[in-house]
């Protein structure tokens, strides 16, 4: 659906005030994106000729978000400074948007806005010949937002903002969600005679439907199937309401793809996350960033897994938490393991619990299942890294490897101090410290000897006997004071 007779304006220049935040408000994030990149992305399936961003707090962070976000050139930023008004804001925009017939307004900051909702409005106002159309809802609250005034024949004659609005009018319940379609010849004139004689002196957008329709023209309202679509974040309360409304979207999806989430309210799943079906998600997990997961996974409960790969087939015991890693076919891992990043897990290999790994590549059917650090190390295919294990890759100044080859059998409570290599199917005994290279099929032993002293364990109860006093003498008594605050007890 290509629209380029059409140019999307989005104002994005506020602060937020209501938020009483240092931050803009459209950086403010709720589902897992900031607000502004929710409204930008809603827009580009209608591939208008253009999108201008009307910036103005932190101009530059939100350029930075926005431009990206299409190819080169087609959405521009533009500074409006000062604010003055979302009239002001599309005056502003102006020269930027040049010469198209018609104008999609959208607010930077009512993120659930679908695009085939900005669709139907456009190409409702287009079949119509009205010189503007309104998205309006009806809210149950619609306290805070202008209200649709209806003529009788149904058309539009004003949108009455909350502080100006009589009693009447504060009873209506169908509001202006601010995002309009205008045909900007018959726009352009009215924003000139716009004046700042209200609440908050600024130039009002809502102002120029009732000039509009004074002057003979016919002012459309489309009312959103869906309420929860005109909804803004001008308070935090709002941003938690909008973030819930996206995460039980994302739910939604995934359910609806095959996979099973238990306890689904309390599943947090990033926008780009993708899972394969037959997938079990437990409660309280979190799926962050570019995180893609297979099909038949279990991810257990209370596991945080960010920016990961998982094949078909990991099992993900409970507490889990794991940073930019890759997890092969059947890798298991868990309760309470913690992979910081860039760790790879080849096919089969295991990592039990308080296992921690950073910068390590556990080969096929390797396993490390119990209190164990491997940092900046290789484990070969089917060696086994015994309880306790410690790499000790950093000497305070710089990071070292350690390279374990196939089939070695590491003792509990080995430290491996990098560099250092243990060729293939070597053996190191429990408590070793490895300072030096071990050979292949080699018995590394790098600890003091036992020495064992018979009869000493007996000899000395027999000496420490003697040393008490007799049972003769006399017990000693407790003080009566002693005894009433053990009473008390
Ligand atoms: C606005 C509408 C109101 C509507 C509501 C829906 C006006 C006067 N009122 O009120 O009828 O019900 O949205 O959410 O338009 N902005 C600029 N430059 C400015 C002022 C605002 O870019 O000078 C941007 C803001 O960043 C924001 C958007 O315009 O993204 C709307 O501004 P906001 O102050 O939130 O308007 P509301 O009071 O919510
Ligand atoms: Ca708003």
């Amino acid at each position: 659906m290509a629209n380029s007779d059409t140019a999307v304006i989005i104002l994005a220049a506020g602060k937020g005030t209501r938020l009483k935040s240092a931050r803009a408000k459209v950086l403010h994030r709720a589902g897992g994106r900031t607000l502004i990149e929710h409204v930008v992305r809603a827009c580009a399936p209608l591939r208008p000729r253009k999108t201008v961003v009307v910036v103005g707090h932190q101009a530059d962070e939100v350029r930075a978000v926005v431009e990206p976000l299409g190819p080169r050139g087609s959405i521009a930023a533009v500074v409006q400074e000062p604010q003055r008004g979302t009239g002001h804001a599309v005056i502003v925009a102006q020269k930027a948007v040049g010469r198209v017939k018609y104008g999609l307004v959208l607010p930077g900051d009512a993120p659930l806005i679908r695009p085939e909702t900005i669709a139907a409005l456009a190409r409702g106002h287009k079949a119509s010949g009205a010189a503007a159309t309104i998205l309006s809802a009806v809210l149950d609250n619609p306290a805070g937002y202008g209200r649709i005034v209806r003529k009788s024949d149904g058309t539009v004659r004003a949108i009455v903002e909350d502080k100006a609005a009589n009693e009447e009018e504060r009873a209506i319940t169908e509001i202006n969600s601010s995002i309009y379609c205008f045909t900007l010849d018959k726009l352009w004139p009215c924003l000139s005679r716009l004046r700042s004689d209200n609440a908050h002196r600024e130039l009002y957008l809502t102002d120029t439907i009732a000039m509009l329709t004074e002057q003979g023209e016919r002012v459309m309202a489309y009312l959103a199937p869906d309420a929860q679509e005109s909804l803004g974040c001008n308070s935090r309360a709002e941003l938690a309401e909008v973030d819930r409304i996206f995460r039980a979207r994302k739910r939604a999806e995934l359910m609806d793809a095959g996979v099973t989430i238990y306890l689904p309210e309390t599943v947090l799943v990033d926008p780009d996350v993708t899972i394969g079906p037959d997938t079990v998600i437990e409660p309280h997990v979190h799926l962050l960033g570019r995180t893609q997961i297979g099909a038949n996974c279990i991810i257990s409960t209370g596991s945080i897994i960010s920016d990961c790969l998982l094949e078909d087939g990991v099992l993900v015991k409970p507490h889990t938490v794991m940073y930019r890693s890759k997890l092969r076919r059947d890798v298991h891992i868990g309760p309470f393991a913690h992979l910081r990043f860039d760790v790879e897990l080849k096919r089969g290999a295991h990592l039990g619990n308080f296992v921690e790994a950073k910068k390590a590549v556990l080969d096929e059917g390797a396993k490390a299942m119990h209190l164990t650090y491997l940092g900046d190390a290789t484990v070969g295919r089917e060696s086994n890294v015994g309880a306790g294990t410690i790499t000790c890759n950093y000497d305070g100044v710089g990071k070292y490897r350690t390279t374990i080859g196939r089939r070695v059998f590491v003792g509990s409570d080995t430290a491996l101090v990098a560099p250092v290599k243990v060729g293939d199917g070597a053996y190191i005994a429990a408590g070793s410290i490895i300072t030096d290279n071990v050979p292949p099929n080699a018995l590394a032993i790098a600890r003091g000897r036992q020495s064992n002293k018979p009869g000493w364990a007996s000899k000395r109860r027999a000496e420490l006997a003697a040393a008490k006093p007799t049972k003769k003498s006399k017990p000693r008594r407790k003080s009566p004071k002693s005894r009433k605050k053990r009473s008390r007890r």
